[in-house]
């Protein structure tokens, strides 16, 4: 069997190879402790099942849904854009619902991007900014988030070649993998980055709804002119524990959403009614995300204490669900989160899986129950130099 060749170029996708490894740990007998990936431990609230259930006994709900989505999902959309941030949305023309923020993101590549063009992209980053340009024939070029600079990309050291074929942007805060919250004024600056060089912003807000310390994120889209720039990519997943529901929208600038639909028609036959009906159902609800980023910050604060009980010292995450630490000394990012497993059957995610500059990282993520995490750490002791 032949396959694509662009299927050959791209690299192992990380998750895929984390899963092998705790597959044949655990076919080995050994408790394993996964810190490796942000899936929500806590269940989705009762909210959005019982829409799910209700709806589902609607037979009209079993059809084919339409790509746009339910009027309702995209009003419901448009008010917590309105509550939460202080940003108008046009339901009918700035918002589309999307089958999990990772499927929004990728087809946003195959949308805008041809061979010779590239979208730039943070590095360290979530994986699909680089293999969705990868796959669309296209290039991916990193912009390093480096922590002297608070994990901002400098848009003034994108080469002017680079300029040129960029037609994408790719940001994302607050941040996954380095907890980063966005830093003054680079919204701003990629407002004018992507006027300037006709480069569409997609901004990521996977993580937008858990934050800590009463930090609260801002939307790409409170910028001024983001709105004629830009897209954001607003997901369910992390924040109301519905990683499971493929639940997210782009919301924004109105030909990049249009451009969106227009590719996704081609694509899939959009979101089960039902789900949608559901999505509606947790936008009302702010106590969740509230409840949980409360959870996540009392996890973070026993993370960042076990490790600097060891002399690792990292600075508190202000937002996400993973804590990004430096790995000891002698160590690739990869040699140490094997040893890690190898001595003490716990998971964590090499920094390098998520581009050059996350060498010399690691990721914990924090969504585990207190105890295993706890324990976790504790088994991670000796390979911390405690
Ligand atoms: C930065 C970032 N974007 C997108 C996603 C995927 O989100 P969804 O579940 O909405 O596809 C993740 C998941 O880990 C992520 O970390």
């Amino acid at each position: 069997m032949k396959t694509s060749e662009r299927l050959d170029r791209l690299p192992p996708y990380l998750f895929a190879e984390l899963e092998r490894k705790i597959a044949a740990k655990k076919a080995a007998g050994v408790d394993v402790i996964s810190l490796g990936i942000g899936d929500p431990d806590t269940p989705t609230p009762d909210a959005p099942i019982d829409a799910l259930a209700k709806a589902a006994r609607q037979p009209a709900t079993h059809q084919y849904p339409s790509n746009r989505g339910r009027p309702e999902l995209r009003d419901a959309l448009a008010r917590f854009y309105e509550r939460r941030f202080g940003v108008e949305l046009d339901a009918g023309t700035e918002i589309v619902p999307a089958l999990g923020a990772k499927e929004c993101i990728f087809n946003l590549s195959l949308a805008f991007l041809d061979p010779g063009s590239v979208a730039l992209a943070a590095d360290p980053g979530y994986p699909v900014y680089t293999g969705g340009p990868l796959l669309a024939g296209a290039g991916a070029e990193l912009m390093p988030l480096l922590p002297e600079r608070a994990f901002a990309p400098d848009l003034d050291a994108v080469a002017p070649d680079v300029r040129e074929r960029a037609r994408l942007m790719y940001l994302n805060y607050p941040n996954n993998p380095t907890g980063a919250v966005a830093p003054d004024g680079l919204f701003e600056r990629a407002v004018e980055f992507g006027r300037e060089h006709d480069v569409v912003v997609v901004h990521d807000a996977s993580y937008t709804e858990t934050t800590f310390e009463g930090y609260v994120a801002p939307s790409f889209l409170e910028t001024p002119g983001a709105k004629e720039v830009g897209v954001e990519v607003f997901s369910l997943s992390k924040g109301y524990n519905m990683t499971g529901w493929r639940t997210a929208a782009i919301v924004g600038r109105a030909d990049a959403v249009e451009a969106y639909w227009k590719l996704k028609t081609n694509i899939d036959s959009g979101m089960f009614e039902a789900v949608q009906l559901a999505a509606v159902a947790a936008l009302e609800d702010s106590e969740t995300p509230r409840r949980m980023s409360a959870i996540y910050q009392r996890r973070r604060d026993l993370v960042v204490d076990a490790l600097r009980e060891v002399g690792v010292e990292v600075a508190p995450p202000m937002g996400t669900i993973y804590v990004w630490a430096p790995v000891p000394e002698g160590h690739t990012s990869a040699s140490y989160c094997e040893l890690v497993l190898d001595e003490s059957g716990v998971v964590v995610s090499p920094g390098a899986s998520y581009g050059p500059n996350g060498e010399g990282f690691f990721r914990i993520s924090l969504t585990v129950p207190d105890e295993r995490l706890t324990e976790a750490m504790q088994r991670m002791r000796s390979s911390l130099g405690g």
